[in-house]
C-alpha cells in the first residue's frame, strides 16, 4: 500500500481513482495471502454450511461462478472440496487471472475449474446454481450493476454468497482494531479502485450490512440475510 502512496495522494486532489492494475506489483499476491487463511479455515468447514441447500448441491455437482476471484484461492479451496462441481471464476485483472490458473494447476484442480477475464457486471454465464463474491463487491465501481447481472444467470433456486469485510453500519461502530485495519485498506485501495471504474460507487471496505443489503435487494434478490461471520468477515446469503 505504501508503494502506492503518491498515486493515492494525487487521486485525493483530483477526485479520480487509482486503477487496480496500477497498484504496486506485490499487492495482488499480498491480497491473496491476506484472505487465504480465512477461506482455508472457514469457507468449507463453516460458511458454506450456513447457506441454505448449497452444500448438497455442491456435493452432487453444481455450476458455480466465483467472481472477483483474484489469485483464485477461494476457487481452489472449493474445487478441491467439491470435485463433482464445476467452478468458473472471473476477474477483470489479467495478471490475477494468469496467477489463478497457475494456482489451480499447482493444487491439481484444473479439471473442474476455469478462469476467465471479465467484469462482474457482464461475465458470461448461464444456469448457475451458486455464485460467490469474496472480498470484492465493495471494490467494484458498480456493485448494483454486478448484483443485477448475477441475478440473470442464476437459477430460480440458486443463491449468491457475498463475503464482505466485517463492518457496522455507522462510523462509530467501526472504531476498533478491525475497522482501523480496513479503513486503512479502504483509503489506499478499495475506494480508489472503485472511483477508477464506471459508476464509481465507492462503497469502501466498511460498507456495512444495511447498504449491502439494499444494493443486493435492488439487484433483484428478495431474500438477503447475514448468514454468519468471523471477526474479519460477514457472510451474506442472497436468494432470488
Ligand atoms: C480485494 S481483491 C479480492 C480478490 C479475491 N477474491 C480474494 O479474496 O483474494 C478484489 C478483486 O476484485 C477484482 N475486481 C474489482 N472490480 C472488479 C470488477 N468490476 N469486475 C471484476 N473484478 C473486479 C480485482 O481485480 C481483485 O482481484
Amino acid at each position: 500500500m505504501m508503494e502506492n502512496q503518491n498515486l493515492v495522494e494525487a487521486a485525493f486532489k483530483t477526485g479520480k481513482g487509482v486503477g487496480w492494475g496500477d497498484q504496486a506489483a506485490c499487492l495482488f499476491c499480498a491480497v491473496g495471502r491476506f484472505f487465504r487463511p480465512g477461506y482455508r479455515n472457514n469457507l468449507v468447514s463453516g460458511w458454506l454450511l450456513q447457506l441454505r441447500d448449497v452444500v448438497p448441491k455442491l456435493e452432487t455437482g453444481a455450476r458455480v461462478a466465483d467472481v472477483g476471484c483474484g489469485h483464485g484461492f477461494s476457487t481452489v479451496i472449493m474445487a478441491k472440496a467439491f470435485p463433482k462441481s464445476h467452478f468458473t471464476s472471473y476477474d477483470f485483472h489479467p495478471g490475477s487471472i494468469a496467477q489463478a490458473k497457475v494456482h489451480a494447476q499447482q493444487h491439481g484442480v484444473t479439471a473442474n475449474t476455469h478462469f476467465e477475464l471479465a467484469m462482474a457486471s457482464n461475465f458470461p454465464a448461464k444456469d448457475l446454481n451458486f455464485v460467490t463474491f469474496s472480498d470484492c463487491l465493495h471494490d467494484m465501481g458498480d456493485p448494483l450493476g454486478a448484483a443485477r447481472h448475477v441475478r440473470q444467470p442464476l437459477k430460480p433456486d440458486g443463491s449468491w454468497m457475498v463475503v464482505e469485510p466485517m463492518a457496522g453500519d455507522r462510523l462509530e461502530d467501526n472504531l476498533n482494531p478491525i475497522g482501523r485495519l480496513y479503513y486503512a485498506a479502504s483509503t489506499m485501495i478499495c475506494v480508489p479502485i472503485s472511483l477508477d471504474q464506471p459508476v464509481s460507487a465507492e462503497f469502501g471496505a466498511q460498507a456495512g450490512f444495511a447498504r449491502l443489503k439494499d444494493t443486493i435487494g435492488l439487484g433483484g434478490f428478495t431474500r438477503v440475510r447475514r448468514a454468519t461471520e468471523t471477526p474479519f468477515n460477514m457472510i451474506l446469503e442472497a436468494r432470488p
